[in-house]
């Protein structure tokens, strides 16, 4: 007898895994993983491949090969019915003589959402689907609310001391936390398209912005291209010899700026190699929605904001942050103008403040993580009420 005959293997909890490992990599397209089963044993593994590229499930039944016939299919997202930039995986599964199909969620791109289930059990195959939905779902946030909304997923992540400084006043934050926050906090660069800072924290930090990770914690396949790192500097004050633009690191550099930006300035960042966009303005500064939109277009659907505290502040006031995500350090460094994780003129009164959903908090190392999803409308329902 096989181990796995007499234990209950998980194999949609080794899906999860396996599109967990192609996050970062692959999007537009949603970060997918599949496993073939036959006779209680794993014969094909597969992961959504850079964009392009194959589809979990193909290559998941091609490492299976003639073993696929009359297999199982374990898979995180309905199986594609459509020709995108590859074929159909519907045909690919029903050419292979698989027998059932379990589908962690549907998708929700309306092309496909629902149809690829239906050809599935048209043809006569067995399909499940809703096991490890919400973790599946969750693996795809940033894909299934570009879906619905256009536009790009954004956490925005800060570092603070108890006492709700960023920084301490003389502008000097390394480090507010310890080494296991920073770590995870490049796990989270690692699963993003896009790092989007302000030009005062390029002034004050000179960060290079980009993922570095020990071997215990690179867990992912190689991805293509480094996570785009983005400024939004309205007018153009990114130094030159800053080191997001040394040559150290291959990932790209995008630097929003206005129609005020002066043409020499444009012109001597991209010198350095730097992508310069010109975008609308909102009072003068870089519109958020302007870069969202963008980056959009470049194909970025999630994205880590770093901050500092006015940008924060800027993608606050037009409710464009679906994600929090916040380290809390036991230590106090006090100051009136230190800055804080979300400046602008803030709410007037604390009824006016937006409460976090489904909010989590564990420690990491010997600091505190919160995270949770800003409710923006819930400010609107209670006033309804
Ligand atoms: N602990 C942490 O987690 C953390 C993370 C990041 C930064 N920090 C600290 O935070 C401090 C910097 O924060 P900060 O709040 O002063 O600056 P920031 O948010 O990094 O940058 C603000 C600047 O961004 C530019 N900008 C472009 N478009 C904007 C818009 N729509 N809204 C607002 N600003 C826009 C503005 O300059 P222009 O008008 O010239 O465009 C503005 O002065 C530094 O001391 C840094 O060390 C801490
Ligand atoms: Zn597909």
């Amino acid at each position: 007898m096989v181990w796995s005959e007499c234990v209950a293997v998980d194999y949609l909890a080794r899906a999860l895994e396996l599109a967990d490992r192609a996050l970062g990599r692959v999007s537009p397209n949603p970060a997918v993983g599949a496993v073939v089963v036959k006779d209680g044993l794993i014969v094909g593994e597969g992961l959504t491949q850079p964009p392009g590229g194959a589809h979990a499930e193909v290559i998941a039944l091609e490492s299976a090969g003639r073993r696929a016939d009359g297999a199982d299919l374990y898979v995180t997202l309905e199986p594609c019915c459509h020709h995108g930039r590859t074929p159909p995986c519907t045909d690919a599964i029903l050419r292979a003589g698989i027998r059932s199909v379990h589908v962690a969620t549907l998708d929700p791109y309306p092309v496909v959402n629902g149809r690829g289930v239906d050809i599935l059990r048209r043809a006569g195959l067995q399909v499940e689907v809703g096991t490890h939905g919400d973790e599946a779902r969750q693996i795809n946030v940033a894909f299934f609310h570009y879906v619905r909304t256009g536009r790009p997923y954004v956490t925005a992540k800060w570092a603070m001391t108890l006492d709700g400084k960023i920084a301490a006043r003389s502008g000097d934050s390394r480090w507010v936390t310890g080494e296991e926050a920073r770590r995870l906090v490049h796990r989270e660069r690692d699963a993003s398209d896009a790092i989007v800072v302000g030009v005062q924290t390029v002034l004050a930090d000179n960060p290079s912005l980009t993922v570095r990770l020990g071997p215990s914690d690179d867990v992912r396949v190689p991805r293509p291209t480094p996570p785009l790192r983005v400024v939004l500097d309205s007018l153009a004050r990114t130094p030159p010899t800053s080191k997001l633009l040394d040559g150290e690191s291959a990932a790209p550099v995008l630097i929003a700026v206005t129609a005020r930006a002066p043409a020499e300035s444009i012109e001597n960042l991209r010198a350095r190699g730097a992508d310069v966009v010109v975008l609308p303005d909102l009072a003068g500064r870089v519109n958020p929605r302007a870069v969202l939109d963008e980056l959009g277009r470049r194909g970025v659907i999630r994205i880590l904001l770093e901050g500092g505290g006015e940008v924060i502040a800027a993608f606050a006031q037009q409710q464009l942050i679906d994600r929090v995500l916040a380290f809390v350090a036991p230590k106090l460094v006090g100051g009136r103008s230190a800055p804080s994780p979300i400046g602008g003129d803030g709410s007037p009164m604390m009824a006016d403040a937006i409460p976090l959903r489904d909010v989590q908090t564990r420690l990491v190392g010997s600091d505190i993580l919160i995270e949770g999803y800003p409710a923006w409308n819930a400010i609107a329902e209670a006033k309804d009420d």
